[in-house]
């Protein structure tokens, strides 16, 4: 199983140093199935027993991009796992490179988590599989370091994940488009992990708010 950590808008430099101490600690050995995308103001050089992803990155190896961080900048932490597609990202209309991003990271051979999920209103009129169809028509669905991310935005940060029966059916159309893992994203805490974890074809989580604390999200690791 995957166990991944999007750290938002959350944790400082000092703080995540700490979180990454404790995680280390407690993973002993590398584990590729763990990452945890910080902000990127506070990746660490230093090698850790969990995958260090960059929630966000421009598609250029440097430039005159005002603000941006290429490559060059990720490859100083060694990072290559990246967050595309998250939909707080493409609500500040802030994604609108998507395809270049994916495509300039699976050039580079990143590890790509690719964020999809419907709003409410695009539920409630029976669209989701297609409307979720047009996020991933853009992307290659077989690169091989691929692992897409379902997060249906009506549960992201509200405490209330997807309903399983909801989340079983998208889970088992992705599996009819992708070979890529498959992540179930929004609002997974310690009290519904477990019934998540168990529907058929999910490969993973995707943690918000639960993994905060690095405490919670080791609890959710360890079951
Ligand atoms: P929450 O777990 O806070 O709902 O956030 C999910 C998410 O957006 C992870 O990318």
């Amino acid at each position: 199983m995957i166990f991944a950590a999007n750290l938002k808008c959350n944790h400082t430099r000092a703080s995540f140093k700490i979180y990454a101490d404790v995680l280390n600690k407690t993973m002993g050995v590398k584990c590729d199935d763990i990452i945890v995308f910080p902000p990127s103001i506070a990746f660490l050089e230093s090698q850790t027993n969990f995958i260090q992803g960059a929630q966000n990155f421009y598609p250029c190896i440097n430039g005159a991009f005002t603000g941006e961080l290429g490559k060059e900048h990720l490859d100083e932490f060694g990072i290559k796992c990246v967050l595309i597609g998250h939909s707080e990202r493409r609500i500040l209309g802030d994604e609108t490179l998507i395809k270049a991003k994916f495509d300039f990271a699976k050039e580079h051979n990143y590890k790509i988590v690719f964020c999809i999920g419907e709003d409410l209103k695009t539920k409630n009129s029976g669209k989701t599989l297609e409307f979720l169809k047009s996020q991933l028509d853009i992307i290659d669905l077989n690169y091989k370091n691929l692992i897409i991310a379902y997060e249906p935005i009506y549960s992201i940060g509200t405490g209330v994940s997807a309903d399983i029966k909801d989340i079983s059916s998208v889970l088992e159309y992705l599996t009819t488009l992708s070979q890529a893992p498959l992540l179930y994203g929004g609002s997974v805490n310690e009290n519904n992990i477990k019934e998540i974890l168990s529907i058929e074809n999910c490969g993973g989580v995707l943690v918000g708010s639960a993994a905060l604390k690095v405490e919670n999200f080791i609890k959710l690791i360890k079951g």
